[in-house]
């Protein structure tokens, strides 16, 4: 059983990618060539944004996009206590502070009254995280009054009442890693905004600060997608939906069988694209050793709280029992775009068969 389908997708578009990858070396347009300008054209609409301006990976969408809204270093930037490091090394690669928002014990991601308690003069920006693919509470979130960044790096085609994950905030963040629902074979990400002077200054930070080439106005990164994977990932675009549908289909029948069993489940707050499917139980470790005997693969997102993270020691007075209990119970489960039904219930019996 895999985890996910990162090489099963292969097999599945191996014609139709190794065709548009020849297309691509063929062309001698390899960098912000056309490939690249429909790639972001069509994941903005997707995103229902006006702007998509294509970058290296998430953390440099983050950075530049934290940059992008005015935040300098020593500025104070709220983020969730809970998600990859990158969220809050994004914050710190700029010289700027994160400072940790426990997280709610129902959905696991930012709570919104902690974050509003934490806001101050000095915070110039909320980094809420769609975790797992799980739209986050953006529009109590956005009481704060705070200049918005969703990390939507886990969340391609999540929805929630406020709209499509990546739409609310000023601009949002993905990534294109490949383990993600939208996934290439290398790093890339993409910021999508519909505020025209914000994309203006994206794509000028993300390619040495110029407008026009050779002309450098402010300092800017070098962290450009390339046309390779951006033709790949226009491929993979037009299967995202039928590859959230299968996992959402998967995520159902797990919260079914698994209702009457002793583990906590991340409440819905909106339609996951269901990037993973998590099980918090007191007995982790038993559990996925367990699983682990039966040829199950598990992981765990994430084993240590971002504030407990030796990197952001000294960003971390900051404590978050939650983030600390919730990092010590939570596991994945295998789920992906093309999981079999024989799969998910040889996953259910296992778990079943743990606590039974
Ligand atoms: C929530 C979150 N934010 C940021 C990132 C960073 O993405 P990338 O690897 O594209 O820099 C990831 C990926 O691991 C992520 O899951």
């Amino acid at each position: 059983m895999e985890f996910n389908d990162v090489r099963l997708q292969y097999g599945l578009l191996r014609n139709e990618l190794d065709s548009v990858i020849g297309q691509v070396f063929e062309s001698g347009r390899y960098i912000l060539g056309p490939a690249v300008e429909h790639f972001e054209e069509e994941f903005a609409r997707y995103c229902r944004a006006a702007n998509g301006i294509a970058v290296g990976s998430a953390t440099s969408a983050l950075s530049i996009g934290l940059r992008a809204v005015g935040v300098e270093p020593g500025d104070e930037v709220l983020v969730p206590a809970v998600s990859a490091p990158a969220t809050a090394m994004a914050v710190a690669l700029i010289g700027a502070r994160p400072v940790f928002a426990d997280i709610s014990p129902d959905d696991f991601m930012m709570d919104p009254a902690i974050a509003q308690e934490l806001a101050t003069r000095r915070t110039k920006a909320i980094v809420p995280v769609h975790l797992y693919g799980m739209p986050a509470r953006l529009k109590e979130l956005s009481k704060t009054g705070i200049t918005m960044i969703e990390d939507a790096s886990q969340a391609h085609g999540s929805d929630a009442n406020w709209g499509r994950c990546g739409s609310f905030g000023e601009l949002a963040a993905f990534s294109f890693y490949p383990t993600k629902n939208l996934g290439t074979y290398g790093d890339g990400g993409m910021l999508v905004t519909s505020q025209a002077p914000l994309a203006e200054r994206c794509r000028m930070l993300r390619n040495y600060g110029q407008r026009e080439n050779y002309n450098s106005e402010v300092i800017g990164e070098n962290s450009r997608l390339d046309d390779l994977h951006a033709a790949i990932l226009r491929v993979k675009l037009k299967k995202l939906d039928e590859w959230n549908l299968r996992r959402r289909a998967a995520a159902a029948t797990y919260r079914e069988a698994f209702q009457e069993l002793p583990i906590k489940l991340q409440v819905e707050t909106g339609k996951s694209n269901y990037h993973l499917f998590v099980v918090t139980t007191p007995e982790r470790d038993g559990l996925h050793a367990y699983l682990a005997e039966r040829d199950i693969p598990t992981l765990v997102h994430y084993p240590i709280p971002l504030p407990r993270q030796k990197a952001f020691a000294e960003f971390a007075p900051a404590r978050c029992p939650r983030a600390d209990a919730f990092c010590s119970r939570v596991l994945s489960l295998p789920i992906h775009g093309s999981i079999s039904d024989g799969d998910v219930n040889r996953v259910i019996d296992a778990v079943r068969g743990f606590f039974t």
